[in-house]
């Protein structure tokens, strides 16, 4: 194949197209010699057939093994004889109870931003002071519960908020653990959506208005403030944001400590992962000691946080994650002047923008195989897109796949275990797809798909029946 000038910067043709990039894939990914790949010892195909296509698949053992480096990595670095590590896994990028009962074995705790977060980790067995309760919108009924309950901290992120709780605490009697999310002001080099201390947007507290908001905590009986919070955004690779977050947020801790009994800092989450052969790896460790020095140079200046806690997601269940689509249609697209180079392959699916948003809202790159044969095709440009009503629907921009694929074949698109399920939408009244857990050798529905009578059912006058006024 003449190589496409369509094809970006960074993108590389793969040197063998049926070989599968460990960094990228769950640890239990193998292709076998007869083509076929299987996923924790289960063939692509024998998947598909029992729960239907397209699915998403999370390898439980492949969680466990990222929930226990994540542990080590940030401990090994950071924790000392009276300095301790907390992780707590943020459940939005991707919650079943059967990830949730893996990271609790592991010793992880849980970040829940919303009622139906925190009522799904509860369900799934986890004991409230397990759970950090966030927002920056956290309704009166959701402060409510989350003191009834008693979370480990609940982390403030409004003045609003500060007021709420107060009374909240008085109203029921109850003594909560507080904390207050902290704009940092810090700059993270990642997509504009995904960065969340810069000045121009919603979260945390500035650092100019941290006095008021404290005064309103300090004077309420029944609040506790124990700590400070940060979370600079998500997808980071350099230590430098998290760095510069740091100092700023030991810099008030230092003012406020005498006043407060302050116990812990929690750095949040965003640590990257590589969704391409061309990206980065995962600089954790890199990240971990630099932030562990960061921490013994306040300590000498008396500023020791006891508790260190982050909040990771992506880092954890991306990898863990895969979808396997089933092929539709292919189309060669004839975008310039030469019919040789400047084509791409258009290649659809049986899911697209519903079942994984990111690419088509942060312009997220993703990496595609061909998963139920090899093949010794010449590499071709594709376009991995879906089945919705928009030329937006594009699950994968730009990658090579071998040229015959053709309708039937299995794609199966990597690190989709972070904020696909969990961005997912019924668009098209399609149904969302199943999530599937490996485990040992077995797979099983972990979250049922969703059926056309699901997407049906919520619709009332439907369940009125034919006779029902109003219909045609
Ligand atoms: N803590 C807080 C307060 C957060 O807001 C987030 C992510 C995390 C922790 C976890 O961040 P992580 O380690 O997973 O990067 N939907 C976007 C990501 C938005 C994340 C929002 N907050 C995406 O698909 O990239």
């Amino acid at each position: 194949m003449a190589s496409s000038t369509l094809a970006p910067a960074w993108l590389h043709v793969p040197s063998d197209l049926n070989a599968l990039d460990s960094r990228l894939w769950p640890q239990s990914t193998h292709r076998h010699d007869h083509g076929e790949v299987s996923l924790g010892g289960v063939s692509v195909s024998q998947l598909l057939e029992q729960f239907g296509s397209p699915i998403y698949v999370v390898d439980l053992d492949t969680l466990r093994q990222r929930a226990q480096m994540v542990r080590d990595t940030l401990s090994g670095a950071i924790a000392l004889g009276n300095r301790s590590v907390h992780v707590y896994y943020a459940t939005k990028s991707l919650l079943t109870s059967d990830v949730v009962r893996v990271l609790a074995d592991e010793g992880l705790g849980f970040d829940a931003s919303t009622m139906g977060e925190l009522e799904w980790v509860l369900s799934s067995g986890v004991d409230p002071s397990r759970i950090e309760f966030q927002g920056n919108n956290k309704s009166l009924a959701e402060i409510r519960r989350a003191l009834e309950l008693g979370v480990g901290a609940v982390v403030v992120d409004s003045e609003w908020e500060a007021r709420r709780l107060a009374e909240v605490s008085a109203e029921l009697g109850r003594t909560q653990r507080v904390m207050i999310r902290v704009n940092s002001g810090v700059h993270a080099g990642t997509h504009e959506y995904l960065a969340t201390a810069r000045e121009d947007q919603k979260f945390g507290i500035a650092r100019s208005d941290l006095a008021s908001v404290v005064e309103i905590i300090a004077a309420a009986p029944r609040l506790e403030l124990v700590g400070l919070h940060s979370h600079i955004g998500s997808q980071i690779v350099s230590p430098d944001g998290f760095i510069e977050a740091a100092n700023r947020l030991l810099a008030e801790y230092e003012t406020l400590q005498s006043e407060h009994p302050l116990d812990t800092l929690n750095l949040g989450g965003g640590f990257a992962i590589p969704y391409t052969p061309s990206d980065p790896d995962s600089n954790l460790d890199e990240i971990a000691s630099a932030l562990a020095a960061t921490l013994d140079e306040w300590a000498q200046r008396g500023v020791a946080p006891s508790v260190i806690s982050f909040e990771p997601g992506r880092i954890i269940s991306g990898p863990a994650g895969v979808t396997l689509y089933t092929v539709g249609t292919t189309k060669q697209v004839v975008v310039g002047e030469d019919i040789e180079t400047d084509t791409r392959l258009y290649v659809s699916v049986d899911g697209g923008m519903s079942d994984n948003l990111r690419t088509s809202l942060y312009g997220a790159h993703y990496t595609v195989r061909l998963a139920n044969r090899s093949s010794d095709a010449a590499p071709a440009l594709v376009r991995l897109v879906g089945k919705h009503c928009e030329s937006g629907d594009i699950v994968v921009s730009d990658d090579y796949l071998p040229g015959d694929v053709t309708p039937g074949d299995v794609l199966m698109v990597a690190q989709t275990g972070a904020y696909c399920h969990s961005l997912s939408s019924n668009y098209n009244a399609v149904g969302r797809p199943a999530v599937v857990s490996l485990q040992g050798g077995e797979a099983r529905v972990s979250l049922k798909a969703e059926t056309i009578e699901d997407v049906l059912s919520r619709d009332v006058g439907l369940a009125m029946g034919p006779g029902a006024p109003g219909r045609v």
